[in-house]
């Protein structure tokens, strides 16, 4: 997890410096917190305190979009949930991977370092597809299959697809939540299909029961990316 929490003790000097000087480096920032909500977290600590957050987000959750068409409807989806969220994302149209062939040359070529790394790091995912014939894009399976359990396995992620209408959807979160049970990822219990009427395409954004939708499935990942930092992962 990104967050890191220094919780500082008001009373000693040292600390105070130490705080000061972290409140004027580069993507930190200092809180002051009451006693009594502090002491949750810490309670041998007397006088005031100060939590210090590194980063701008709590959480360090990665969104992947795979759709391919540029102004699609997968694509407004991603950019409304970056820019609510501020959360980073990869456009799977944008790196581009190739077919996967096997071939030992593909593992070395920079994008695919690339995106393992950036979904190595990431603390949980934010996993987004239209339903093409019933799965998945296969742009975006084809990309899924340059990563292994190195990078998934136990990581939280949330599924969330765009369709058609007329019910179409779940067979794509279906393939997906498959896809991601073969990496020993830990996909999350809600999902959620957004038709074409569910955007507000005048605003590029979601209308209000849609938003709602993702808020909640937001915060069920922040829950479960949470939780994933106390798991003790049991031996294979
Ligand atoms: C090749 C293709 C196959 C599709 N198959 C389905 C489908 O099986 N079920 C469905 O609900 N919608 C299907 N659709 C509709 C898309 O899922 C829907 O329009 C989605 O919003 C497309 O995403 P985009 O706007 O990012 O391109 C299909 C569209 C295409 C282009």
């Amino acid at each position: 997890m990104q967050l890191k929490v220094v919780l500082l003790s008001l009373k000693d000097e040292e600390q105070q410096q130490a705080a000061t000087r972290a409140d004027k480096s580069p993507g930190h920032r200092i809180l002051d917190l009451p006693q009594n909500v502090a002491s949750l977290a810490v309670h041998s600590l007397n006088g005031s305190l100060r939590i210090l957050i590194e980063g701008e987000n709590t959480m360090d959750i990665l969104v992947i979009n795979g759709g391919m068409p540029k102004g699609g409807r997968t694509e407004l989806l991603t950019q409304f949930i970056a820019k609510e969220y501020r959360l980073p994302y990869i456009n799977i149209s944008e790196i581009q991977l190739p077919l996967l062939t096997g071939e030992q040359e593909q593992w070395q070529l920079p994008a695919v370092i690339s995106f393992k790394k950036k979904v190595k790091a990431a603390d949980g995912l934010i996993l987004i597809s239209p339903e093409y014939h019933g799965g998945m894009s296969g742009a975006l399976k084809n990309t899924l299959d340059y990563l292994t359990r190195e990078e998934l396995n136990h990581k939280p992620v949330a599924l969330l697809a765009t369709a058609g209408g007329g019910k179409g959807g779940i067979n794509c979160l279906n393939n997906m939540r498959t896809v991601m049970r073969g990496f020993y990822a830990n996909v999350i219990p809600k999902q959620i299909i957004l038709d074409p009427d569910c955007f507000d395409y005048e605003d590029g954004t979601l209308l209000e029961e849609s938003r709602d939708l993702v808020t909640k499935l937001v915060d069920e990942l922040n829950m479960y990316v949470k939780m994933s930092h106390t798991l003790i992962v049991p031996r294979e």
